[in-house]
């Protein structure tokens, strides 16, 4: 059992959910039933964040990038997503967790973004843990978006050039008032970001491991929360 320090838990996890593809692959089985795997262990580190008082929760689930996948590949995707959001609504309720979503969302298809805004809906006054679902996400598109709205708000005469700072930047990304991730887990060993939270993670502990999605469950979960607990965290500052 691993040991985590109740009084060091990260505020704000993220996590690249990668690797159901080669989870399936390796068992010689269709793609299409890792994710559904997959969907498993999100129920699990959802569970599991709540009960050690992870405040946010942002899970890395659609890329804009993955728009590039085939047709059937992404009816797969949200078929899950439904299914996820149907099947998870009476716990997220007896849990507290309130749902949000980060990304392109109007991009999804009519009946899926239905289902999401409705679970967003009912969950919106829950107040324990946020659920933040990254979907048709990508950081250089929220960061486009940002500085679209800080642009037209410049034209409209409401601000100037002049005001542009990093807070007013923050304030325009798509969830204002999420606080900037502690860790960033990526399963399926690859170091790279692909295209997540960007803006958000200048500072933030990243956690790489080999475990494919499917596989990761509770103790690898606190195993990385414990790895993040040992990190010293400079900021930047001299110690
Ligand atoms: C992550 O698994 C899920 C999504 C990106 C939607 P992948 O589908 O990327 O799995 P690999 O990387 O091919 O193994
Ligand atoms: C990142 O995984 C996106 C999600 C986990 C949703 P990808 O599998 O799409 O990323 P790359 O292609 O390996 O960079
Ligand atoms: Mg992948």
């Amino acid at each position: 059992m691993t040991l985590i320090d109740p009084n060091k838990i990260p505020r704000h996890v993220a996590v690249i959910m990668d690797g159901n593809g080669r989870w399936a692959k390796k068992r010689g089985i269709n793609r299409f039933l890792g994710h559904e795997k997959g969907t498993e262990a999100v129920r699990e580190i959802v569970r599991t964040s709540r009960e050690i008082g992870i405040q946010w929760l942002t899970l890395y689930a659609f890329s804009e990038e993955n728009w590039k996948r085939s047709k059937l590949e992404i009816q797969a995707l949200m078929k899950l997503l439904k299914r996820f959001l149907k099947g998870e609504l009476k716990e997220m309720q007896e849990n507290g967790i309130r749902i949000q979503t980060i990304g392109r969302t109007h991009k999804l298809p009519d009946n899926t973004r239905k289902i999401l805004l409705e679970t967003i809906e009912k969950t919106a006054s829950n107040k324990d843990m946020v659920l933040t679902l990254a979907l048709s996400y990508g950081g250089r598109q929220e960061i486009a978006d940002a500085i679209r709205k800080i642009a037209t708000r410049i034209e409209e005469g409401g601000i100037s050039a002049n005001d542009i700072s990093e807070q007013l930047i923050s304030k325009f990304m798509y969830m204002p008032d999420m606080p900037e991730p502690d860790l960033l887990i990526r399963t399926s060993g690859e170091y790279r970001v692909s295209n997540f939270l960007l803006w958000q993670i200048a500072y933030t502990e990243i956690h790489v491991t080999p475990t494919l999605w499917p596989d990761f469950g509770k103790e690898e979960y606190l195993a990385a929360i414990q790895d993040f607990q040992g990190r010293e965290r400079r900021f930047g500052a001299c110690i």
